[in-house]
């Protein structure tokens, strides 16, 4: 019995009606943050780089294809679909061709991580543009550091791409960081590999450290304290092999919908745990879900976990300060768990949710209000009052792949379903996320 019906239109249209318990195990696609930083760290290193289980979506297809213009050499190419594993070559960290134009699709952190490696490249020119939604994405946050280091790079309206950058010799800087980004962070120390001298970034509170796990384990002259990174020049990068694990972030929806669902039990194998990541196992298990965590064998730096998850029912909690960016990417979907809590939850420090792939402030609040949540917008995030539930109805995905997921978490989980307009942006992130969600509902 498939108790999640779908109804395509163009592709693009899916309804999610109410079903049974969710039962049984899943491995997640792979981490889409890890997968951008092998394919770039991958192109930096002097050499040879073998990578497995790099996620097959439309955002990591923008960026290998990015860095394979870019003159790394990726074998077996990916064509339809993504090989296991494939080896990418490297060309040095000064080595990138000049090519001209990079399309970068949907993906923010190729557009914020690519021109910290390519600013420093003497002599070389690039243009960077994407999609309509990356054009209202703001790149100001890394054309400032990176002029501060002495490079040339012209944005668009003084904040949005598309974006030109002149290649130029760049100096190292201490830089302290005004919003919270992992993004803006790896950038700077991409730069920080070509420039003269040492490069510190200051963080106001932690964000993702996959750049500082990767480039340490390629061997870069990387030095870890609290609150601050600095990398030095120099040191011959030497990736060897990046095996990268389950992305937590797509695992997200797995594990609200779980929690909601009543009777539901999942096993989610081989999912990424970087503490800078599993911020929202620490939220859902305050509000009261019953998550399981058993430590898988993995890559050093990278720990992997076994998570099982059973319903259960929920209490309102409130998210603010240094948790924000531990589950930056999970709020949407944290607020859709706190619809189905007993009283009030509030998330707070959260003004960068309106720098997403949407405004995930309104976007958010718009979509459960219309599923009959007690929710309201604020400047810095929302307040939801549980109801223990939600009627349903319909969402635009405003072409956010973690909205789309959203409305069908939300649909299975209310009272007579929901139909998500713009389901195919889910592709950006987790191209089977339907086939999954349909398997587990047995
Ligand atoms: C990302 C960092 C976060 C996150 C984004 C991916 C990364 O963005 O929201 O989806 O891979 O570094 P910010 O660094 O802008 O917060």
């Amino acid at each position: 019995m498939s108790g999640h019906e779908v109804e395509l239109d163009g592709g693009e249209r899916a309804t999610f009606r109410p079903v049974g318990p969710l039962r049984g195990s899943l491995t997640p696609p792979a981490d889409k943050s890890i997968s951008h930083r092998a394919a770039i760290i991958g192109a930096i290193a002097d050499g040879p780089t073998r990578v497995t289980n790099f996620l097959d979506s439309d955002d990591t297809r923008s960026t290998l294809s990015a860095v394979a213009g870019l003159g790394a050499m990726v074998n077996p190419e990916p064509l339809n679909a993504m090989p296991e594993e494939f080896m990418i070559e490297g060309v040095g960290p000064t080595g990138p061709r000049s090519l001209g134009r990079i399309d970068v699709g949907n993906a923010g952190t190729l557009m914020r991580l690519l021109p910290g490696w390519l600013a420093g490249c003497d002599g070389g020119l690039w243009r960077m543009n994407g999609d309509a939604s990356i054009r209202k994405r703001p790149v100001d946050r890394i054309a400032t550091p990176l002029r501060e280091m002495g490079a040339e790079i012209e944005v668009t309206d003084g904040r949005f791409p598309p974006i030109r950058i002149d290649g130029h010799q760049l100096k190292g800087i201490t830089y302290e960081l005004p919003v919270a980004s992992a993004q803006v962070k790896s950038c700077i120390l991409l730069a920080g590999l070509n420039a003269e001298g040492p490069t510190t970034v200051i963080e106001p509170v932690a964000t993702r450290d996959h750049t500082e796990v990767m480039l340490a384990a390629a061997g870069a002259d990387i030095e870890r304290q609290s609150g601050r990174v600095t990398i030095r020049p120099g040191a011959k990068l030497e990736l060897d092999e990046v095996e990268v694990p389950a992305d937590i972030s797509s695992a997200a929806f797995f594990l609200v919908a779980a929690t909601i669902v009543p009777g539901s039990e999942l096993v989610i194998e081989r999912c990424g745990v970087n503490p800078t990541r599993t911020g929202i196992i620490d939220i859902l298990r305050r509000m009261g879900a019953d998550i399981e965590l058993e430590p898988q064998a993995g890559a050093e730096g990278e720990p992997i976990a076994r998570i099982t998850v059973r319903s259960a029912p929920l209490t309102g909690t409130r998210i603010e300060g240094a948790e924000i960016p531990l589950a930056i990417d999970e709020l949407p979907v944290i607020a859709l768990a706190a619809c189905f809590a007993e009283g009030e939850t509030v998330i707070a420090d959260a003004e960068e949710l309106k720098a997403k792939e949407s405004d995930r402030i309104a976007v958010v609040v718009g979509a459960l209000a219309g599923f009959g949540a007690n929710i309201e917008a604020r400047d810095d995030g929302m307040r939801i009052i549980g109801t223990g539930g939600l009627k349903g109805g319909k969402v635009d995905s405003h072409g956010d792949h973690r909205i789309a997921m959203l409305g069908a978490v939300a649909g299975i989980a209310s009272r007579e379903g929901v139909t998500v307009d713009g389901m195919d942006a889910a592709a950006v992130s987790y191209p089977t996320f339907q086939q999954d969600l349909a398997r587990l509902q047995g």
